[in-house]
């Protein structure tokens, strides 16, 4: 069975594909950390993010089993990630390697952007999940408090106003839902009863698998 699941920013999708793939005992991908690898070590070789050919090699050459998302995930690294991943090129160079990791035997839970519109379009569940841009601040901000970061919630939340505009305006797999995902709005909702509703998701398209033999 292959998950997608997509969503903005901070509105819980990494949390639900690690809960959801422990749950079902498949592999689970957080295609977030590619594009944030990607724009880590262009800036680490003290480059720029505005050079397609280059960023795309540097999206060629990587290597998923050496993504660390803790060095990935600080403040400024999204911003980054969302520069990048609005290069074609860039987005091309990424495909095969998430296309291989979704048909895995056994199956994957996906997380991302465009997961369930471009990656895998035939996933057997697709779920986008969201949140108000203010939540999900809050959520990101207590994240960067807790790795000791010195942030505001103001700069969280222009940062992830600044990332849903440049993602869901870019012309190559532009953030939007699935016209086939279920739609999971998590503003009210706990990590736990997130899960829960994002496993009733799955659950009922595991049966409908199951019926049609
Ligand atoms: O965890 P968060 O949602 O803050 O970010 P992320 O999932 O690590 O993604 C960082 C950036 O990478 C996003 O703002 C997108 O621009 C880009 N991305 C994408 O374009 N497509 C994906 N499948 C995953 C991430
Ligand atoms: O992967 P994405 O950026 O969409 O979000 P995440 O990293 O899964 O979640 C961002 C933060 O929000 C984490 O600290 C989660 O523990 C928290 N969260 C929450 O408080 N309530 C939820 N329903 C989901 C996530």
């Amino acid at each position: 069975m292959i998950v997608a699941i997509d969503g903005p920013a901070a509105s819980g999708k990494g949390t639900l594909g690690k809960r959801l793939a422990a749950h079902l005992r498949l592999a689970h991908l957080d295609t977030g950390l590619l594009y944030r690898a990607v724009a880590h070590r262009l800036l680490a070789a003290g480059g720029t993010l505005d050079d397609e050919a280059v960023a795309a090699e540097a999206a060629r050459n990587l290597d998923i089993r050496t993504l660390d998302p803790e060095a990935l995930r600080g403040p400024g690294m999204g911003e980054g990630a969302s520069v990048i991943a609005a290069l074609p090129a860039v987005r091309a160079a990424l495909v095969e390697l998430q296309r291989d990791f979704a048909n895995q035997p056994g199956g994957a839970v996906l997380d991302g952007r465009d997961i369930g519109t471009v990656i895998c379009p035939d996933a057997h569940v697709k779920v986008f999940v969201t949140a108000s841009a203010e939540e999900r601040a809050r959520r990101r901000h207590g994240e960067f408090l807790g790795r000791g970061e010195s942030v505001t919630y103001e700069e969280v939340l222009a940062d992830i106003r600044a990332r849903d505009a440049r993602d869901t305006a870019r012309a190559t797999a532009p953030l939007r839902p699935a016209e086939d995902a279920c739609l999971l709005d998590t503003t009210e909702l706990d990590i736990e009863a997130a899960f829960r509703a994002a496993l009733a998701i799955v659950e009922a398209a595991g049966q409908r698998l199951a019926s049609r033999g």
